[in-house]
């Protein structure tokens, strides 16, 4: 499948390269076409790789997702234009994180709305599913780095868009089926949003990134 990944940073470049491995094609988006940090990343991440403008990368691909930085999202998916995402499964994977009050950073949309649905709004017909967001880019990708039971929520308001993100998670990222617990519509993005505070919390103690959120989940209890 071809693929077009809004955003250079670690987040895109790490699932450009889980994509590409794959042997789906693979284009990175960038605020400019031939960004040196994308431009290198194509070149090492072989002939399934290319890199090109956020509008560039939105017109390649046939799934698109946004890994851009939360505060420059909806400017990313404007840049890209509505109508190279029209009728795609768009995933969103960014933050809605404000750094500019310093350490620990808040969350500058939440609890009514939430970043996805501000992307669903910038782009109206594309499918949006918000996924992958709370939890780090390596086990995004590879969810058997960390060993034990953990969980990916996803979201979406098109049953389709959302069952296509599915199977690309565990085709192409080795997720099982049970561990991707569907929050229903992309309102559901209110809440996993909302987890980032924690995250971040939880990375401070731990130190470190390899950890997930995971629910024990027992019978439904007899009357
Ligand atoms: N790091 C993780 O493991 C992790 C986990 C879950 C979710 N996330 C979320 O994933 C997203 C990407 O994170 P990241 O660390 O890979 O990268 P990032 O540094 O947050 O974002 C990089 C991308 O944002 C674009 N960007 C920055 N300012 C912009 C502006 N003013 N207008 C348009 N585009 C702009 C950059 O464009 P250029 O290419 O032109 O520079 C670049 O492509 C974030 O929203 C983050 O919260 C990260």
């Amino acid at each position: 499948m071809k693929v077009g990944i809004l955003g250079t940073g670690m987040v895109g470049q790490t699932i450009g390269n889980a994509l590409a491995a794959q042997g789906h094609l693979v284009m990175l988006g960038s605020r400019q076409a031939g960004k040196a940090e994308a431009v290198a990343w194509a070149r090492s991440a072989g002939v399934n790789a290319r890199q090109g403008s956020f509008a560039d990368a939105a017109a390649f691909g046939e799934l698109i997702f946004n890994c851009t930085k939360g505060d420059a999202a909806v400017a990313a998916i404007t840049a890209a234009g509505p109508v190279n995402l029209a009728g795609k499964a768009l995933v969103d994977v960014s933050n809605p994180l404000d750094f500019s009050k310093g350490m620990p950073p808040s969350l500058f949309v939440g609890n009514t709305d939430s970043l996805a649905e501000q992307v669903q709004r910038a782009a109206p017909q594309a499918k949006v599913v918000k996924a992958l967001n709370t939890l780090n880019c390596y086990l995004m990708v590879d969810p058997s780095k960390l060993a034990g039971d953990h969980d990916l929520f996803i979201c979406g308001d098109d049953a389709d868009a959302k069952a296509q993100v599915q199977g690309l998670l565990t085709g192409a990222f080795g997720w099982k089926p049970a561990q991707i617990r569907d929050l229903g519509p992309l309102s559901g993005a209110r809440a996993t949003e909302a987890l980032l505070p924690l995250w971040i919390r939880l990375f401070g103690s731990l130190g470190h990134a390899n950890f997930n959120f995971h629910m024990n989940i027992g019978p439904a209890p007899k009357d």
